[in-house]
This record gives structure tokens, sequence and C-alpha cells, in this order.
């Protein structure tokens, strides 16, 4: 009987959803599926407020790591591990950056395959980029990623998000639609549940993440690249701009978090016109690279 271990940190509970309509045709299928939720000693709130949601900017954007719940490696031996992960600031979530660093995650992740699933709201590859080395590091072999995304524009999911992070509400308001993934995507990502599994029974886990291509496991639009791009350089500026004098002066962390969390909303929108054209102009005269770096990317 083949055997998987699904690791993974969801604070609303999407992830999990969406992991749950993955894996249940594993578990139908005859796989032994077991679970490692990974958990934060101190968990972050839900709803959250404006300060703690801008306050986890520094150590998400640096990687930093905080205390989990002591949790106990299951025994395995495993087939495949799957972990599903969520962004934070364009960063894995720093409970998952925490499990990747963590100690135990070698005895969790080496010598195993490992499929990544990621649930943001739609800037990923840079996280991904860095999640996949950290796998390699604890010994793990990525053999493919599924990345299933809130697919409403750019600046509308930055509403639809905020609202639903600070005041718990996803449901469709004014011109806005449901915050999140869509009902449709979450319930569509059950086909990747039998692909895994047949790859599973066959020992062809070489040939997964083509065949999840296939049925539209990652697609990565090359504006959204650039952006993301920019937007981690900008992050490490203003990242260091909050904790310059953090050492010397704790409160002026805070008030500079408080500065951020109006700015970054404002520079969002304001700058949205001009970055989305210079994005575009970039994508046309880098076109062929950046074609190119994304068939790299998403190659296993
Ligand atoms: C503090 C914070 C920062 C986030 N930053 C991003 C981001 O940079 N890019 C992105 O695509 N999604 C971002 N998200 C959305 C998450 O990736 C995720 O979709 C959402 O939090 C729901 O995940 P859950 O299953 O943990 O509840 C952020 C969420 C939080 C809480």
């Amino acid at each position: 009987m083949k055997r998987v271990l699904v690791i993974h940190y969801s604070q609303t509970g999407q992830l999990t959803g969406l992991l749950e309509r993955i894996v249940s045709p594993l578990t139908q299928a005859g796989i032994h599926v077991d679970h490692l939720a990974i958990r934060p000693q101190k968990p972050y709130p839900f709803p959250w407020s404006r300060l703690t949601f801008f306050n986890a900017f520094p150590e998400a954007v640096g990687r930093d790591t905080i205390p989990l719940e002591p949790f106990e490696v299951p025994e395995g031996p495993y087939d495949l591990v799957i972990l599903g992960y969520t962004i934070w600031y364009l960063n894995p979530s720093i409970p998952t950056n925490s499990f990747l660093l963590h100690p135990q995650a070698r005895a969790c992740l080496e010598g195993r395959p490992v499929l990544t699933v990621i649930a943001p709201r739609n800037m990923w590859v840079m996280a991904q980029e860095y999640v996949r080395g950290r796998i390699a590091d604890a010994g793990g072999r990525p053999v493919g990623n599924i990345s299933v995304v809130d697919r409403s524009g750019n600046l509308t999911s930055v509403v639809t998000v905020i609202r639903w992070m600070f005041w718990g509400r996803k449901d469709p308001f004014l011109v806005f639609p449901h915050a999140g993934i869509r009902q449709k995507d979450m319930d569509g990502a059950a086909r990747f549940g039998p692909i895994i599994a047949d790859h599973l029974q066959r020992d062809a886990l070489a040939d997964l993440n083509p065949a999840l291509l296939v049925a539209g496991s990652a697609r990565i639009a090359p504006t959204l690249l650039v952006l993301e791009r920019r937007g981690l350089f900008i992050f490490g500026k203003w990242r260091r701009f909050i904790i310059a004098k953090a050492d010397r002066a704790p409160a002026s962390r805070i008030r500079r978090v408080k500065f951020f969390s109006v700015a970054l909303p404002i520079i969002i929108f304001l700058a949205a016109p001009i970055s989305g054209l210079s994005v575009r102009i970039m994508g046309l005269l880098k076109g062929r690279a950046l074609k190119a770096e994304i068939a790299r990317i998403l190659r296993y």
C-alpha cells in the first residue's frame, strides 16, 4: 500500500479545503494518507488587526522563524510528501518557513519525493523557488507543484483579500467578487487527485509534474513575474526601514509599521497605472527571456 504524508499550515482553512479536495481521491484509490499540521506556538489572530497584519511583514520578508508547537515526526515510510503552504508578503508564510528551517524538517523530508500545493492570492513564483531550495537542503526531492490562485484582477483581489483578512468577510460586495479562490477552482482541484494517485501506483513520479501541468496545475503570467520581482526588491527596502532602529528604540518599529500600513495600499493603488505600463513594456522587451525562465521554473 502506498503512503502519503500531507504537511501544511492554513490560517483560515482555505488551503486545508483545497488539500482535502486534492487528497480525497488518493484515499479513495486505497492510498494511506497521514497529516502533519504546522502550528505556531503563538497563533496568528484571525481576523487580523491592521497592526498585527502589517507587523508580520518584516519577519515574512526576512524569512525569519518563529517557535512551533512541538510535533512528532510521522514514522512512514512515505512514498510522497505533499507540502501545502500559502504566501505572506511574497514569501512562504512564516509558519511554513519556520517548519522548513526546523531541525525536524529533515526527518520529514529526507529521501522523499515532495509535491508542493500553494493557495495564495496570485503571487507565488519567487516564494516557490525559495521553498524548492529549502526542500532540497533538507534532503527532499521536489517532484512538482500545484498552485491554485484567486483569479480576480490584481487590484480587485487586493481589496477583497484585505476585507477578508481584517473583517473575516469573503462575501461579494459592491462590484467586488467573493474573496479568495473561487469555489469552482477549489472544487476543480479534485482533478489533480487521480493524476497523483495514478503516478504513485505506477511508481512514475518523474512524469507527475508534466501530467499535472497538462491538467492546469500552474500558470505563470510574465507580467506578474516581473511585478513580483520588483515587489520583492521594494519589500526588502521597506523591511530594512521598519527594523532600522528597532534594537535601540523598540517603539520605532511600531511607528514605522503604522506608517507602512497606510503607505503600502496607497502606493499599490497610485503606482498601479505606471507600474502596470512599465511591467508590460518589460514583458515585451524581455518576452523571450521571460518565457524561457518560466519554462525552467515550471520544470521538475
Ligand atoms: C500576512 C499575509 C500576507 C499575505 N501576502 C500575500 C502575498 O504577498 N501574495 C499572495 O499571493 N497572497 C498573500 N496572502 C494571502 C495568502 O497567501 C492566503 O491566500 C490567505 O492568507 C488564505 O490562506 P489560509 O489557507 O492560510 O487561510 C497574504 C496573507 C496574509 C495573512
